[in-house]
């Protein structure tokens, strides 16, 4: 009975001392568990979130910026690896970062020059990319602390994570309320379901931004990985990374209709894979009419592990890894060079607030901004 008391007096504390809501969920055999990521330079904790399916699939997930920290799935033999690149504890992420496993927003990817006019208003924003706006600006939702509530439903387990981005925040405006709802299911789905309103009209695109080796985090570059795009078109870019209008990839190193080595092409002398250092684009999925559709897949060979990306939004941006270099050190000690990562970020075209004739960003107050993607992992 002491044992008893004691133990559940430490648990308790456990809970005080990391800031985590007990109790722990539980669903079938999908479970979340809470624990500290680190007391930042504050004095905050961050909360780190382990979600676990029955298959064993964890993901790890803080309330620092909503980042995924780590995503371990079977290979073709059943060992597990992480297949997210990221830190060890909260301060690595804090010292900088290249936006690893974060929530992006209040506007993913670029706006061109930092400026956009609505309803005949220009707002100005920073220019944190060259001459460029890029990521939501010098304190984007990826640097902020989320309200996080663990839940457990028929579908899985995850987190939902809330915050409030205040009017002018960044110099966007409108009070915008929104949240990322991570769950993890049985099927190793890792699901995304995005939501905002506004009290003033303001422009919106959040995204994920995860690096993945499914051979495994730190352990070589992605270019024998193969992928496929479902798009036949993409939206060119210029030098700075913004959208010059939309173009057909038949022909080109940009069609990853069939499955493709992503180094196969990568440093081929045509002008956009120049521009981009390599494959930094913005593809059109086909048929995107805001259900769900299979956007990408991506094959990793030798371990045998897929990803699926599934999403209700029309574009994708397909970022290999060009501007890693070997400064990162991440978890584990893993030093991150060169294309040791790729992202498949699930979004609306960059610098949409400034492109008449791309799907719109603007969000109005009374409307709900709303969008899923899933990111699925099989083996061969
Ligand atoms: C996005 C951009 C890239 C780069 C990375 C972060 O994917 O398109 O150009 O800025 O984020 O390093």
């Amino acid at each position: 009975m002491k044992k008893v008391i004691v133990f559940v007096l430490f648990l308790s504390l456990a809970f005080i001392f990391t800031g985590c809501q007990g109790p722990v969920n539980d669903f079938g055999k999908c479970t979340v568990t809470c624990s500290s990521f680190g007391i930042m330079p504050d004095g905050q904790t961050a909360k780190l979130f382990t979600l676990t399916n029955k298959n064993g699939m964890t993901v790890k997930i803080t309330n620092y910026g909503a980042i995924v920290t780590h995503i371990i799935v079977p290979d073709a033999k059943g060992d597990m690896a992480d297949v997210a690149l990221g830190h060890d504890n909260v301060n690595d992420y804090i010292k900088g970062h290249p936006y690893f496993g974060a929530i992006v927003g209040r506007y993913g990817n670029r706006i061109a020059k930092g400026k956009f006019t609505l309803d005949g208003k220009q707002y100005t924003l920073a220019t944190n990319n060259d001459a460029n706006h890029l990521h939501g600006g010098e304190k984007g939702f990826d640097k902020v602390i989320w309200d996080a509530a663990a839940f457990a439903d028929d579908f899985g387990a995850g987190v939902r994570f809330s915050y409030l981005s205040k009017d002018m925040e960044e110099g966007y405006p409108g009070n915008l309320n929104c949240s990322v709802r991570y769950t993890l299911t049985n099927n190793n789905e890792l699901k995304l379901d995005y939501e905002a309103t506004t009290d003033k009209a303001t422009v919106v695109n959040l995204t994920h931004h995860s690096y993945f080796n499914l051979a495994g985090q730190g352990t070589g570059d992605i270019l024998s990985h193969e992928i496929m795009i479902d798009a036949d078109y993409f939206t060119p870019v210029d030098e700075g990374l913004i959208p010059t209008g939309i173009e057909s990839v038949k022909g080109t190193p940009m069609d990853f209709t069939k499955s493709t080595a992503i180094g196969k092409r990568v440093d081929d002398d045509y002008q956009q894979l120049i521009f981009g250092k390599g494959y930094d684009h913005n593809w059109i999925i086909n048929n995107a009419d805001g259900s769900m559709k299979l956007a990408a897949r991506v094959t990793e060979p030798t371990s045998g592990r897929i990803m699926e990306v599934y999403t209700t939004e029309p574009g994708i941006q397909f970022y290999c890894g060009n501007f890693l270099d070997g400064t990162n050190i991440g978890k584990g000690n893993k030093v991150y060079k060169h294309r040791y990562g790729f992202c498949l970020e699930t979004q609306h075209f960059p610098d949409s607030p400034n492109q008449k004739d791309f799907p719109s960003v603007v969000l109005r107050p009374g409307q709900l901004y709303r969008h899923s993607t899933i990111y699925k992992f099989l083996t061969k």
